[in-house]
């Protein structure tokens, strides 16, 4: 199987050539112009399994994680990369993550379940949040989890209590708000002094608390951990919220003698969405916080800490395909065509919530120039569903199938039931193989919970 998408002809005319940074590392087109992904044609996929339908790819999410693993280790000896679950979560994915020697980030219990039900090490799990409960903290102790992040006072509190009870030391990092703009959206900025998330540096905030950690007798602090928001296409603000951060841990070995051992600048990388703005390579992110770590380490006179990085969105945004069937189209005239497909803000609240951009093309004429422009709406009740405005598309007749790229993130993650939608059926997809993972809800499950 070829993991190149096929050549053409005239490749700037066809979606497969236009399309190929944004669509899994397998994507192809047969002579027909059917896409399709891990040697699987989309049309049998639609056939077999319904629209609308999630497709992840198996070879991207590893050579993506290889890319991870290779880049960092290469700069950072010692380097672990855990994956941030919440940008997508299941058993399936878990046993690829462990395969590939991923470790994993989990904020709740939810997550913690699904990771461990997926064979993933509890060592290798980092449990974060800025509202971990009591019976959270208690099932990440019971199930030995390698690090719990720590995010706030009381939780601090919380936790010393809960260890003194057992009288066994846990591992701990501290989550450090260190006042630095990563310039993304409003909704996903993390790194401001005024943010939900943290211990916030420039009042003070952070050294107390780890003056506070130091204190407890069953708590280790192994380092600092910040998370500047997501995603983050220009890599600077790393190399910005590591010197700040490492100044932290200078003060820190200076007045307290404290000195870190592990740190981890978070996630954020960012996914390439759009054909128009790239997201930089892995080892983009890897040079930039290896060389800022390795500088501000050298000119502090600090050891080098383990580096864990937290990427969720780039491992597993590439490899997912959202693939709908159109129901309906409208031309207004003078103002706009709509095609509205089976799925939308339940599969796909991200361009309601955050005006986020996708491509999207007609998945059986992937060697047809566009002729026209249409907007992709979803089928829910309210104006804001719409999935990509103004896509350039050849004409699209009902049941065609619309795949939208760079679906594998938060799309998932954030469905809902809303207008009681059928939640979608998964499948992964290898070598001309393709695995239910997920069943596609049914009626009945709506009723399942009701009493
Ligand atoms: N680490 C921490 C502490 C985080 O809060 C996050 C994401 C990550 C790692 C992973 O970031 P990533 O590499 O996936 O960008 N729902 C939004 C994204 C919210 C991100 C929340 N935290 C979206 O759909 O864009």
């Amino acid at each position: 199987m070829s993991t190149e998408p096929t050549e053409s002809t005239a490749p700037s005319a066809q979606p497969i050539a236009q399309l190929r940074d944004v669509l899994p590392l397998t994507a192809a087109a047969s002579a027909e112009g059917v896409l399709s992904i891990g040697g699987c044609s989309v049309q049998d996929l639609a056939r077999e399994f319904g629209t609308p339908l999630y497709i992840y790819d198996e070879h991207t999410i590893r050579e993506t994680c290889r890319s991870y693993l290779r880049d960092f280790r290469g700069r950072l000896p010692g380097s672990r990369a855990h994956y941030a679950a919440k940008a997508w979560l299941s058993p399936a994915l878990t046993r690829i993550l462990v395969a590939e020697g991923f470790g994993m980030d989990v904020v709740s219990s939810g997550e913690l379940h699904v990771a461990l039900a997926g064979g993933m090490d509890p060592e290798q799990i980092g449990f974060h949040g800025n509202g971990k409960t009591r019976e959270e903290l208690n099932h990440a102790l019971d199930c030995g989890v390698g690090r719990i992040i720590v995010d706030n006072d009381d939780e601090l509190a919380l936790l010393d209590e809960l260890t003194r009870t057992r009288a066994r030391t846990q591992r701990i990092m501290l989550r450090i708000t260190p006042g630095v703009d990563a310039r993304t959206h409003a909704k996903t900025t993390t790194g401001l002094r005024d943010s939900k998330f943290g211990f916030p540096l420039p009042s003070g905030q952070a050294e107390a608390g780890l003056v506070r950690a130091l204190e407890a007798p069953f708590l280790d602090v192994t380092g600092f951990h910040i998370h500047l928001g997501s995603p983050l296409f220009s890599v600077e603000p790393y190399a910005e919220g590591i010197a700040t951060i490492a100044d932290f841990a200078a003060e820190m070995k200076e007045r307290h003698g404290y000195e870190w051992r592990e740190f981890s600048p978070g996630g954020g990388m960012a996914l390439t969405y759009t054909a128009d703005r790239t997201a930089p390579e892995a080892d983009r992110y890897a040079l930039q916080i290896a060389d800022a770590i390795h500088t501000a380490c050298d000119s502090h006179g600090l050891p080098m800490p383990d580096v864990h990085i937290e990427p969720g969105r780039s491992v597993v945004g590439r490899a997912g395909v959202a693939l709908y069937s159109v129901v309906s189209r409208k031309h207004i005239p003078e103002t706009r065509d709509y095609v509205t497909v089976d799925g939308g803000m339940a599969d796909n609240i991200r361009p309601a919530m955050y005006e986020s951009q996708y491509e999207a093309a007609a998945a059986e004429q992937m060697r047809t120039a566009p002729t026209r422009t249409a907007t992709i709406a979803g089928k829910f009740c309210e104006s804001g569903d719409v999935l990509v405005r103004d896509a350039s598309l050849p004409p699209l007749e009902i049941g065609a199938l619309v795949a939208i790229p760079a679906s594998g993130a938060y799309q998932i993650a954030m469905e809902s039931n809303y207008n009681l939608a059928l939640r979608p059926a998964i499948v992964m997809v290898r070598d001309g193989h393709a695995q239910l993972v997920r069943r596609r809800q049914t009626l009945d499950d709506l009723l399942a919970l009701e009493l």
